[in-house]
């Protein structure tokens, strides 16, 4: 075989892609429940609107992104994710100017990061997220937390994990950099040269740096948690309140930093706690990012969102053994023998598809036994058989697959008689 899929994408064949289907369902009616509305953005955008949004010092600009230059020479990038196009969306279009907000939006499509290929790790991957961009109010990052949680619920999932943590405001973090310079600068020969540059720029990434992670001094490194002013800490507890609330269960962790740099104040993630999962048992992360719609250009309008991938939930239904019921079956197959009965079957298919029912026939010429079998592996509830004898007396031989019955009905009422009957059964 020539060609392949490219290295870390997947096909979805129709035995996943119902499963597909019904996750999707489950977000749109989950996002309905809580008033956020579809927006859809560019699968790529200005290449610099990632590095700012995203941050310069992180993994994805430095090393993922698939970035190129058109035709016109301007350099553009598939989008690794959603939040950065979503913020300059809502300050292109005024939407700061809505009168009702936060606004609120989700989204779900393909996002491209050149990762290295493990299980639940891809380099084509598909993000369900949200973003409530205008409000500083502790209440709504737990609506986003609890939306989340509310989708994976509906998926069927029970062993999850909600770990949320504090990154507090711009001058905690600026006290707590300068306390990271101060203390792995001694040592910085010891680190990798991304920690190098990363240490002017932003000390915290050498703290989820891939290479340098058994280095004790990050072990040792100064907790932002000290570095929390008081409106942090407040705004913190009250975020623990408003999830308490809403019998939300989450655990605090000091340490979880998140791999983006837009983000302050809350930051969350939702791991599975299944034990069939694989390595990476991240399902969701999110936070909020006050001052990011201003870092493009627009005006302050504060904000919070997550991002979860559709990959992994399918994943983690899979660990825990939650299934969906299967997929719709067919109403009627349509058995036919010879031309004439061909073109009466057609015929009928065609006003079985305009009365809403869902049916099929053979298109291959088969013997009557292996268009049977068809009609049993597609689970038909009906099978219409035509033969020659059929065509003349105007009629058509319909069977209940459920208990074999059959009876020769007249062409004409075949459509309302399958109809009566499946409405009632
Ligand atoms: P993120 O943590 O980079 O955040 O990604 C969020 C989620 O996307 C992850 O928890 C995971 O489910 C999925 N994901 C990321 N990379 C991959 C991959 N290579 N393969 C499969 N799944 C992956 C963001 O993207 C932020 N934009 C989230 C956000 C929205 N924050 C605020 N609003």
């Amino acid at each position: 075989m020539k060609f392949k899929v490219p290295r870390g994408t997947q096909d979805l064949l129709p035995t996943e892609t119902w499963k597909w289907q019904r996750v999707e369902a489950i977000t749109r009616e989950v996002c309905e429940m809580y008033r956020y509305q579809e927006i859809r953005t560019p699968i790529f955008e200005q290449t610099d609107l990632f590095q700012r949004a995203v941050g310069d010092t992180t993994d994805i600009v430095q090393k993922e992104m698939y970035t190129f230059k058109d035709k016109g020479d301007r350099s553009l990038t598939l989008r690794p994710e959603g939040t950065a196009s979503v913020v300059r969306s809502f300050v292109e279009n005024k939407m700061f100017g809505y009168a009702d907000q936060p606004v609120k939006l989700y989204y779900s499509g393909p996002m491209f990061r050149y990762e290295r290929q493990q299980a639940g790790r891809y380099r084509q991957f598909v993000q369900f997220g949200v973003e409530a961009i205008g409000s500083n109010d502790p209440a709504i990052d737990a609506e986003v937390i609890g939306l989340a949680m509310d989708v994976y619920k509906r998926a069927g999932l029970k062993k999850l994990k909600l770990v949320i943590n504090s990154l507090g405001d711009a001058d905690c973090r600026a006290s707590h950099k300068a306390a990271l310079i101060e203390h792995f600068e001694p040592s910085i020969d010891e680190f990798c040269s991304d920690c190098k540059t990363r240490l002017e720029k932003n000390p915290l990434r050498i703290l989820d740096c891939k290479v340098d992670s058994e280095n004790p001094l990050i072990e040792s490194a100064p907790s932002l948690a000290n570095y929390l002013n008081e409106e942090s800490t407040a705004y913190f507890e009250a975020v623990k309140t408003y999830l308490t609330d809403a019998n939300i269960d989450f655990v605090v962790d000091h340490n979880l930093v998140r791999g983006l740099d837009y983000y302050n104040h809350t930051a969350f993630e939702i791991m599975s706690d299944s034990e069939g999962f694989g390595a990476i048992t991240t399902l969701c992360g999110g936070g909020r990012y006050n001052g990011l719609t201003e870092e493009i250009g627009g005006p302050a309008a504060p904000g919070i969102g997550f991002a979860m991938s559709i990959e992994r939930l399918l994943l983690a239904m899979e660990a825990e053994g939650v299934t969906f019921d299967a997929e719709p079956t067919l109403d009627a197959y349509v058995v036919t023998l010879g031309d004439a009965a061909k073109r009466v079957g057609a015929k009928l298919l065609t006003d079985l598809r305009a009365n809403g029912l869902r049916s099929d026939m053979d298109y291959t010429d088969r013997k009557m036994k292996a268009q049977m079998k068809s009609a049993d592996r597609l689970e038909a509830k009906y099978v219409i058989v035509i033969g020659d004898e059929e065509v003349e007396e105007d009629v058509v031989m319909l069977r209940n697959m459920s208990d074999r019955a059959q009876d020769k009905i007249s062409t004409a009422d075949v459509v309302q008689k399958l109809l009566q009957d499946i409405k009632e059964g």
